[in-house]
């Protein structure tokens, strides 16, 4: 039985997204959202192989977790059979060692010749989040997207994007409007529930026909649970209402200038990059190098702490050293301003500190 919350919330969806995608099942977590739309994307492909990015990141559950190349695999045994990986396109740190600074692609076209020549002839899905987030805020190139498409196409597999930290945070509500390509499944969570485990699988008419066919099972006790749906309709209301999207891009302007100009006075600030309120923010020992500064971005992040502003310092070791900075969508111009001065100071703190280290 679905409630009336429920179905509103799905006509909601279905009126923001395009016609592509209009059915919609509601769930707590993006992990779950994801297991769901592995599921829906290997019944209706009848195959089971999934490929999904280096640097990804989509929950901890088994089907999502065995798509996860950031962290988390090690240690218990084997994933889920038939779980491949590419390159995620990295501009600034080039995984094929072919470009710097403009992904041309290449690294796309070499991690599916390795997808081709692992697959035993079952791909069912590619799974992405558009603008990959713990992996480093990685923002592929104009174009990337058609392209992955075509590869999933040639080889009758589904697209599904992973929108549980895309979705209304970078300036349009679904990020793949950003890109221009439409996926197959798209999964949402995050500010969707605004705090309340609330999360969505959506999907075409078409795809839900043939799993309802097949006998397509995904219960848990709290699926299509009125409550987080009338939390989710309450979050869509304010997000409108509110113009949170267009707020979005303009907070978001200011943050990457407050970034950038960081970047002009700090030689250990290698790369800046994000869309709307996602921005990634590399260190380096040294500009040209590229070595990462790991040892100088803790002491920073437990600087800015201190100074009262709480950093998050992702894909941490001997990759990279990378802020993910993504504000809440209500953040203020006076709080951007605040958190660039706080994150000026630390830097200035630790490398006096630093300095004055190495003179002694
Ligand atoms: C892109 C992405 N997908 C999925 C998840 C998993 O969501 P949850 O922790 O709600 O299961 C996360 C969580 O951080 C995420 O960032």
């Amino acid at each position: 039985m679905l409630s009336p919350p429920v179905v509103e919330l799905s006509r909601r969806l279905a009126s923001m997204l395009p016609p592509s995608l209009s059915k919609a099942m509601f769930l707590s977590t993006g992990g779950e959202a994801n297991e769901a739309a592995l599921k829906l994307a290997k019944l209706y492909t009848g195959k089971f192989e999934v490929v999904g990015f280096t640097g990804a990141w989509h929950g901890m559950t088994s089907g999502a977790q065995s798509v996860n190349y950031f962290a988390g695999r090690k240690g218990y045994g084997p994933m889920m059979p038939g779980s491949l990986a590419i390159p995620a396109p990295n501009a600034y740190r080039c995984p094929v060692r072919h470009c710097r600074d403009a992904c041309d692609g290449t690294c796309l076209d070499v991690g599916f010749d390795a997808v081709d020549a692992q697959s035993t002839g079952s791909l069912a899905a590619l799974i992405a989040e558009p603008v990959e987030s713990a992996g480093g805020v990685i923002v592929p190139p104009e174009g990337y997207w058609q392209q992955v498409k075509q590869h999933c196409r040639a080889r009758g597999m589904l697209l599904i994007f992973d929108e549980a930290q895309t979705a209304f945070r970078l300036g349009r509500n679904f990020a793949f409007q950003h890109f221009g390509v439409e996926p197959d499944i798209l999964t949402l969570s995050k500010t969707l529930g605004g705090g309340i485990p609330l999360s969505a699988v959506v999907t075409s008419t078409e795809i839900e026909a043939e799993c309802n066919a097949h006998g397509f099972l995904h219960a848990t006790s709290h699926v299509s649970d009125p409550l987080p749906a009338r939390v989710g309709l309450a979050v869509l209301d304010v997000i409108e209402e509110e113009e949170l999207m267009a707020r979005a891009i303009e907070m978001g302007e200011r943050l990457a200038a407050g970034l950038r100009h960081l970047q002009e006075r700090h030689e250990i600030i290698g790369d800046v990059r994000g869309l709307g309120l996602l921005w990634g923010v590399e260190l380096v020992t040294d500009r040209e190098r590229r070595e990462p500064d790991a040892v100088i971005g803790r002491a920073i992040t437990e600087r800015c702490m201190e100074l009262g502003l709480s950093m998050n310092i992702v894909a941490i070791g001997t990759m990279a050293a990378i802020w993910r900075i993504a504000p809440p969508l209500t953040v203020s111009a006076e709080e951007i301003n605040r958190g660039i001065a706080i994150l000026d100071q630390a830097i200035v703190d630790v490398l006096a500190a630093s300095t004055s280290r190495a003179a002694e």
